[in-house]
């Protein structure tokens, strides 16, 4: 019943006009694709020609950060009414390199969670435990409490229209991968959260993807998971056929 999304997350690759270059190479490829949504989420500085490139092709778009006020002295921000009017309708937020690197918080994900609803898009929250904390079996109590946190003060509807992103640091950009059961469990245990704080129709309707090295050889095992419905993908979504292999998977 969830449909599956799967996203890009370009990082901070790809000037506006290899942006269009890389839209023009991926559209028929994933054409046709209605059964999967498809997000790609370029740098701030490429949403405009991406979004002009996207025309017609079925595929969504989705911006990397965003601030949650709506105006102000905010040197270096964007806000989403910025991003709505580029066509964004999709958001990451509190990625972990956002964390680790830009001293975002689960306060600050809350914030713009928040902020991202109100303003009528669609939130991609990510959670994820780092190796020592999978290592000192704290990973349930790691991710847990970045989802209460993110999502506190949230409807049961809100969640239920928004995506959440399972994405063990460890995983990231090394080539390691979760096995396919460890992910599933993980995803299997941040809607048992749902359901616990949110009730249980909030719970089957969030969609929650696996983000960490995930490449068109392990797509298709990941998403036979009961609770995976989709995936985040970084390094492999910078390039238009491997991509197009994970979302026709
Ligand atoms: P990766 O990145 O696919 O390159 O591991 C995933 C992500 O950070 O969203």
């Amino acid at each position: 019943m969830r449909k599956p999304i799967i996203a890009g997350n370009w990082k901070m690759h790809k000037t506006a006009s290899e942006a269009a270059v890389l839209v023009k190479e991926l559209a028929p490829l994933v054409a046709g694709s209605d059964k999967v949504t498809v997000v790609v989420c370029p740098p701030a500085t490429a949403l405009a020609k991406t979004a002009e490139s996207l025309a017609n092709t079925g595929i969504h778009l989705g911006a990397q950060n965003t601030h949650w006020e709506a105006q102000g002295a905010y040197t270096g921000e964007t806000s989403l009414g910025m991003l709505k009017e580029l066509c964004v309708e999709y958001v990451i937020l509190g990625h972990s390199e956002r964390r680790q690197y830009f001293a975002e918080t689960d306060e600050t994900v809350n914030l713009k969670t928040k902020a991202t609803l109100a303003a009528g898009l669609v939130p991609i929250v990510c959670v994820g435990e780092t190796l020592e904390e999978r290592e000192a079996g704290t990973t349930e109590a790691r991710v847990g409490s970045q989802v209460r946190a993110g999502l506190a003060g949230l409807t049961a509807e809100q969640v239920a229209g928004l995506v959440i992103a399972y994405e063990p640091i460890w995983a990231i950009g090394t080539g390691r991968t979760a096995s396919s059961a460890d992910a599933n469990a993980v995803c299997a245990f941040i809607r048992a959260t749902i359901a616990e704080v949110f009730g249980r129709a909030a719970a089957e309707a969030v969609r929650i993807q696996y983000g960490g090295s995930v490449k068109a050889d392990n797509i298709a095992e990941l998403m036979a998971q009961s609770d995976i419905d989709g995936a985040l993908v970084g390094g492999a979504s910078l390039d238009a056929n491997g991509f197009s292999k994970i979302v026709n998977f």
